[in-house]
């Protein structure tokens, strides 16, 4: 049974190590589209083509020119009170807050959070589509045309710094170690329909004899509710700044 909680805080002690995983919806109120909804970016644009490698083969022009449309309207959004609750939980508890984005904004850094994971990869980088072992590049431009592809010194072409559907998200088994570690997970706007972000609330109670205490926190129950102690309902800049009490 899935409590609907009354008074909205989650109380973190000095032993409790804390695990949140971002989603699109905590960018929503930065005027950031989310995927899913009606009016989502998976609405206009079919998956299959700007967010597959088979998409990337097909037509690289297309997906460049999705990704730039990204990178501008990223470019030209603000973090909201619930990035910047969370760059200030940092502040309060140090490394024993593991923060882990979905998002390939950059709104967590731009509100102050330092450690955190990108688990499906960076808008404002691109790297190799071949994998010829030359580093990320940090890229904010936008490309409109296949004349514009910026190519690697390998002679293959750079891609957007995305894990697509059919590939590895990133940095799994830091973030594996950190779920198993956890006393508390925070989810907050995510549909819980993407694998396998949606299956760490499952990891963190999975822990025989010390569960850890497993919170959602979003405007509508996400498809994986049921697996959470707690669903808090509401918009994340308007529950995040107050929701952790520190002991
Ligand atoms: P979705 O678009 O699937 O879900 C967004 C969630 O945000 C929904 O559950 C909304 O209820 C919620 N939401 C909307 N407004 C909100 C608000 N103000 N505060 C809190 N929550 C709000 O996006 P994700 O679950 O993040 O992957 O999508 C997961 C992955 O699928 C993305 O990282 C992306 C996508 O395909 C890649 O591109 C690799
Ligand atoms: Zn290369």
């Amino acid at each position: 049974m899935v409590e609907h909680a009354a008074t909205d805080s989650i109380e973190i002690t000095a032993s409790d190590r804390v695990f949140v995983l971002t989603g699109a919806g905590i960018s929503a109120e930065s005027g950031l589209r989310t995927f899913r909804d009606s009016n989502g970016l998976w609405a206009g644009y079919p998956v299959e083509t700007v967010a597959t490698p088979e998409g990337w083969d097909a037509n690289p022009e297309l997906v460049w020119q999705f990704y730039s449309q990204r990178r501008r309207e990223a470019q030209a959004s603000q973090p909201n009170p619930a990035h910047r609750a969370l760059a200030e939980l940092e502040k309060r508890i140090g490394e024993r807050l593991f923060l882990c984005t979905q998002n390939v904004d950059n709104l967590h850094e731009r509100a102050g959070s330092q450690n955190l994971i990108h688990m499906h990869g960076e808008l404002f980088r691109s790297r190799c589509e071949a994998n010829c072992g030359a580093p990320l590049i940090e890229d904010s431009h936008s490309y409109n045309s296949i004349h514009e592809i910026p190519m690697c010194a390998c002679g293959s072409r750079l891609r957007p710094h995305i894990v697509w559907f059919g590939e590895v998200p990133l940095e799994m088994t830091r973030i594996q170690t950190e779920i198993d570690r956890c006393s508390i997970l925070v989810v907050v706007g995510t549909s819980g329909a993407v694998h396998p972000a949606a299956s760490f609330v499952h990891w963190a109670k999975a822990r025989r004899g010390n569960p850890a205490r497993t919170y959602y926190v979003g405007p509508e129950e996400p498809l994986n509710a049921s697996a959470f102690t707690r669903i808090i309902l509401g918009r994340a800049g308007e529950k995040l700044p107050d929701l952790f009490e520190i002991f």
